[in-house]
């Protein structure tokens, strides 16, 4: 089995989390720098973690390394590059991305470019002919990243952010990234819960990316099996073998997975929300699984829900939707429902907003730093309050 070395990224704080799932795919070496983690593997382990890593972004393969002080430089390097290994034909279509830091190009379309004509000018100069740029699902994305003037060359094997997990036909004003919701139910230990028959609530779930996300893990699915679009799918040295028995492996695990599922509900007072999560669902296949209720949970009493059991959910906070004299109360009642309703439930939740944080009148379990795509936000954890504390808490 040939080794090679890979490089996973993700954001920011999601590191850890994503050695542990490396570690779980049973990658050994392993080596985290500051904004991605290195490992050694097997281009079956690559593609095992661009199929069942719920928190990376990309997976990059890097098959050159040179310096470049200018686009020159760059162009003959890349040109370098034998890309009849990489590239199937001239019918094939190609993308670049190109990243620098602290480097003399600081162009990164130019960059980009001049990438792209060496690409292209070997081609020609090999085949007598081109391949096409093609910036949404080429058959080979190449990935750039030039560093104090040294330049990476990568393929990208996942060619599309991992977080998109081919099931967001209906997105709503403000969804949250998949691998965010991810993040916060590996905390919340949610995979753990689910196998003791904890329930699972957002009672704001927008177009289900929680719910969705639980349902996914506490059935043992992979994140990537829906998606039909990986940057190794078109490329030369693409391992169909390999790919296909993982592939089928997981399909194996879904099947198993389902037949286990606890409960699972979304509620959103907006009937487009709730129409946007059914269409969701119902593409990823867990229209059976996942309970769907169009009501404001403010005014409406949970009912039916296991003893214990997780709430996370991405509330307004007024950034993007929700009015700002509104959302005090919203946040109050959010902790009044675990405190009255659900009292051995756990709450997660993930806000930009300091200031309505303190209407949670309940203990903090934990709390991190995440981004939610350019809005740097606070997730916090609480657990219910016993009963004559909180009557004292809420009258803060
Ligand atoms: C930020 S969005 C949630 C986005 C969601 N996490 C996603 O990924 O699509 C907040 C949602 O809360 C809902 N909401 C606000 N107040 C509510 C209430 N009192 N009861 C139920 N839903 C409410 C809104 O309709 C909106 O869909």
């Amino acid at each position: 089995m040939t080794l090679k070395k890979f490089t996973v990224t993700t954001a920011r704080g999601m590191l850890p989390v994503l050695q542990q799932e490396l570690t779980h795919l049973g990658i050994e070496k392993i080596k985290p720098t500051s904004g991605s983690i290195g490992f050694i593997g097997s281009l079956t382990q690559a593609y095992q973690v661009c199929l069942w890593s719920r928190v990376a972004i990309r997976v990059l393969m890097p098959i050159a390394h040179f310096a470049a002080k200018d686009t020159d430089a760059l162009y003959e390097g890349v040109k370098m590059i034998p890309w009849e290994n990489h590239i199937l034909d001239e019918n094939s279509t190609i993308a670049v991305d190109f990243h620098h830091f602290r480097s003399k190009i600081k162009h990164s379309q130019f960059g980009a470019q001049r990438v792209k004509d060496a690409i292209v000018d070997r081609f020609i100069e090999q085949i007598g002919q081109r391949p096409s740029v093609e910036l949404r699902e080429p058959d080979v994305r190449i990935n750039v990243y030039l560093a104090h003037n040294q330049a990476k060359i990568s393929i990208d094997l996942s060619g599309d952010s991992l977080h998109k997990r081919g099931y967001r036909l209906s997105p709503t004003t403000a969804p949250l990234k998949e691998h965010i919701a991810a993040l916060m139910l590996y905390q919340a230990k949610w995979p753990q819960l689910a196998r003791r028959g904890s329930g699972f609530l957002d009672p704001m779930c927008g177009s289900a990316t929680f719910v969705i996300e639980a349902a996914l893990m506490a059935a043992d699915i992979a994140p990537g099996l829906s998606r039909d679009y990986f940057g190794f799918l078109y490329w030369k040295q693409h391992d169909k073998q390999a790919w296909q028995t993982i592939k089928a492996d997981a399909i194996r695990r879904r099947q198993a997975g389902l037949s286990r599922l606890p409960t699972i509900r979304g509620c959103d007072k907006d009937a487009s929300a709730i129409k946007a999560a059914a269409d969701n669902i119902a593409e990823i296949g867990l229209s059976e699984y996942i309970e769907l209720e169009q009501i404001d949970f403010t005014s409406n009493p949970v009912s039916h829900l296991p003893e214990r059991g997780v709430i996370l959910t991405n509330p307004p906070y007024g950034q993007r939707i929700g009015s700002q004299q509104d959302l005090p109360q919203l946040y109050y009642q959010l902790g009044e429902l675990v405190q009255t309703s659900l009292p051995s439930w756990q709450l997660g939740l993930i806000t930009d907003n300091e200031a309505l944080l303190k209407q949670i009148k309940l203990p903090v379990q934990q709390q991190y730093a995440i981004d939610n795509g350019p809005i740097p936000c606070q997730v916090i954890h609480y657990a219910a309050q016993r009963g004559e504390r909180w009557q004292t808490r809420a009258k803060d």
